[in-house]
């Protein structure tokens, strides 16, 4: 099809019209929910204005600068602080009512705690979101997407069972300031994409390389921080407030290696079990635990080293009760699939890596397309199987995709993406009018060209382009704009 609208594109020109050749079957209901999505470290720059304080992105970046492809940082990023009304007439020309965006939790809470609040953080925010609610647009706010106060992070960032505390405190900072205005919140984005990149490995800042043993108290005590922001909305804000708080979970598509191994397919279904179950388990399962595989996994590893206690931490009873049905809804967070097999610990390693306690590995199909970033291949039907897995193991709770989107290394005639949107569009309808998953909506990741963590600038996601050689940052829309634009308002896939 990609073959066919390019060459249509070059005889016709790229005008709206001459995109589409075909139409779906199946159409988006007048009510679904559609967005784009952002987040603050990533738009915003400003690193240092209105009296913000520094994420570990900014301090980590400051002192590596080498971290990144391209050496650059979040200082400026798409300068979204001050360009925030043009971020808002370009959803506007999308037609979407939803923006999914991060509040930068040392812009309000410069030194990580309550104990002072930044002004100027609180008159950004409560200006941002007041522009799109007169523009119509609903705003959709994480409060955590990657950016932790420095200070915190002094303190062991999210190893430290204080966190917990910390968060809840700028939990109820934010619903206090913006609560009248925000009604559907998310607490945290990809858990394990940061603790596993970030706390077990170094692709991710904090970069703490602490492999088998960080991934697993980062993600202990970031699924007990969620809980309790989520219990104190519940029990003092949502009363008056009538909003609705969930969890952002990122997980890959997995097909066994080889199709006909029974192994392969027991290796696909223990890695879900492994980095999805791992954080939707405690929240969306009747046990409010983690999963018996990973549970039993973890423990048999660390006493198979000689440990005498796991290295994964237990759930006191209470914690259980906090944890369990924590989410009014999935968010889900989906981009790739991986072909997973079973393979066992390297014992080179002196403690196993997640992987390796799971005892599998992953690897690409090399025949799928691979538009940009090296972890990125295109596996459409990959995305309707997450949906089916979610629905499968966690029943009916509403689904909303928060983040999906294509990576390439840029251009304005975007036709991978468009491509991309269009099918992985069309795998959302299948999994809802054939599967009778339960989606309620969908955000396109990203609104514009923006910092890629490890990656700077170099990869690319927007559906608007941002020229960052420009010190104004100029913004332009892509074909994929263009299209994207056209399914929120036909509420159909045009092919
Ligand atoms: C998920 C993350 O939430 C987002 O910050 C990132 O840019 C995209 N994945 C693409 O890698």
């Amino acid at each position: 099809a990609l073959t066919i609208l390019s060459l249509l594109t070059l005889v016709h020109g790229s005008s709206e019209s001459n995109l589409y050749t075909g139409v779906s079957n199946y159409t988006f209901s007048e009510d679904f929910i559609f967005g784009v999505a952002t987040a603050a470290f990533q738009i915003e720059g400003a690193w240092n204005e209105g009296g913000k304080g520094e994420s570990i992105w900014d301090t980590y970046l400051h002192k590596n600068p080498n971290f990144t492809l391209d050496s650059l940082n979040g200082d400026v990023a798409a300068d979204s602080y001050h360009k925030y009304e043009e971020d808002i007439a370009m959803i506007e020309s999308l037609g979407v009512k939803y923006y999914r965006l991060s509040i930068s939790w040392p812009r309000i809470l410069p030194q990580g705690t309550d104990n002072y609040i930044s002004e100027d953080g609180k008159k950004y925010y409560r200006t941002l979101f007041e522009s799109l609610l007169k523009a119509n647009i609903t705003p959709i706010v994480t409060l955590f997407h990657w950016d932790i106060p420095t200070p915190l992070m002094d303190l062991g960032g999210w190893t430290n069972p204080k966190i917990v505390d910390y968060f809840e405190d700028y939990a109820r900072v934010a619903f206090n300031l913006f609560g009248d205005l925000i009604k559907i919140w998310t607490t945290i984005n990809e858990p394990h994409q940061h603790c596993i990149n970030g706390y077990g490995n170094v692709f991710f800042v904090p970069a703490l390389d602490s492999h088998g043993i960080g991934e697993y108290l980062c993600t202990h005590y970031i699924l007990l921080s969620h809980a309790r922001a989520y219990r104190l909305y519940h029990k003092d804000f949502r009363p008056h407030q009538h909003g609705k708080i969930g969890i952002t979970l990122d997980s890959f598509g997995v097909n066994p290696k080889n199709e006909s191994n029974l192994d392969d397919h027991i290796a696909a279904e223990e890695y879900l079990q492994m980095h999805l179950g791992l954080y939707a388990h405690p929240i969306f399962s009747s046990t409010g635990d983690y999963p018996k595989f990973v549970r039993n996994r973890v423990d048999h590893m660390s006493y198979e080293q000689g440990y005498t206690r796991s290295r994964l931490p237990y759930f006191s009873e209470e914690e259980i009760a906090l944890l369990k049905g924590s989410s009014d809804f999935f968010g889900l967070n989906h981009y790739t699939t991986y072909l997973i097999s079973h393979c066992s610990w390297d014992k080179s390693w002196r403690i196993p890596s997640l992987d390796q306690d799971n005892g599998v590995c992953l690897e690409q199909n090399l025949t799928w397309t691979k538009p940009g970033a090296d972890w990125f291949t295109v596996y459409p039907p990959g995305f309707r199987k997450i949906l089916n897995y979610i629905k499968r193991n966690y029943g009916d709770v509403p689904i909303i995709v928060t983040e999906n989107g294509l990576c390439d290394y840029g251009g304005l005639e975007d036709y991978e993406r468009v491509s991309y949107f269009n099918k992985y569009l069309y795998q959302l309808l299948l999994a809802v009018n054939v599967d009778k998953c339960n989606v309620i909506g969908y955000f396109a990741w990203t609104l514009m060209d923006d910092f890629e963590w490890n990656d700077g600038y170099v990869t690319k996601f927007g559906l608007f382009h941002v020229d960052y050689n420009s010190p104004e940052r100029t913004r332009t829309p892509k074909l994929s704009a263009t299209n994207y634009g056209h399914i929120v308002r036909t509420r159909k896939i045009d092919f």
